[in-house]
């Protein structure tokens, strides 16, 4: 069996990688979520918030693996359907592919303008690079938090409906070939 896309499906590196993104965001979201729960300076406050930098982390390295992987063989093309609908999935995938590299950026940036230390699973320290700006990292943490957050929870969600839709209603293989294909 080959780990590699064709033109009418998608092979399992694909589908695991797409599927592992679904747990790292799910795992960003509840680390930030769970540190809510404690005050402020307490030691499970901090690793709560460490956990979601990790989280954010992998998602920003595994993507340009995802992308380098995508970009290098064929990939499957769109089922038959109507055009604005090919064209729109177009473009939320690759809002999606955008969105998820902004995200951890405007995260990362404000936790160096903030001189707050990162660490990637307590392996990795990030270096502080930058000089700390507390306003500027204020305004970023808010995009990051308040704008991109809610725009990707937006996006996920029409494209979550879309594949429900296409298994559902429509009753093709789109949903199927990115979990179990036919044989
Ligand atoms: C795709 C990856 C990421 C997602 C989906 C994500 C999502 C979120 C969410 C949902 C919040 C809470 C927003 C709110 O309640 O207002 C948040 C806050 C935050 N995130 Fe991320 N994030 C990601 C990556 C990162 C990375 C890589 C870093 C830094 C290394 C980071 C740093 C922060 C910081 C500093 C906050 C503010 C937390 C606080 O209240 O102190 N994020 N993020
Ligand atoms: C919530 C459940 C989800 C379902 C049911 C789902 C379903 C699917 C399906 C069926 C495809 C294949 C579309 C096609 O062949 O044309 C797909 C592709 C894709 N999904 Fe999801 N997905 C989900 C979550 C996510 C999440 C959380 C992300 C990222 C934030 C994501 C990003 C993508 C991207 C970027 C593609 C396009 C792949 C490419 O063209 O390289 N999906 N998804």
């Amino acid at each position: 069996m080959s780990l590699r896309n064709t033109v009418t499906r998608w092979g399992p590196v694909a589908r695991f990688l797409h599927w592992l993104f679904l747990f790292l965001l799910i795992g960003a979201w509840y680390a930030v979520e769970m540190h809510e729960d404690f005050p402020k300076g307490t030691p499970e406050r901090r690793e709560w918030m460490q956990l979601h930098f990790a989280f954010g982390i992998s998602i920003f390295v595994l993507l340009w693996v995802r992308l380098g992987w995508r970009l290098s063989g064929d990939v499957p093309a769109p089922l038959p359907g109507p055009r604005w609908q090919q064209i729109t999935s177009a473009l939320v995938h690759a809002a999606l592919y955008l969105i998820l590299i902004v995200m951890p950026l405007t995260g990362l940036l404000s936790t160096q303008l903030d001189g707050r230390a990162v660490s990637w699973f307590g392996l990795v320290d990030i270096p502080q690079l930058l000089e700390v700006n507390k306003d500027l990292a204020e305004g970023l943490e808010e995009f990051h938090g308040d704008v991109l957050w809610p725009l990707l929870l937006a996006l996920v969600g029409l494209h979550a409906v879309a594949a429900l839709w296409h298994h559902f209603v429509l009753k093709d293989d789109t949903l199927r070939r990115m979990t179990w294909p036919r044989r």
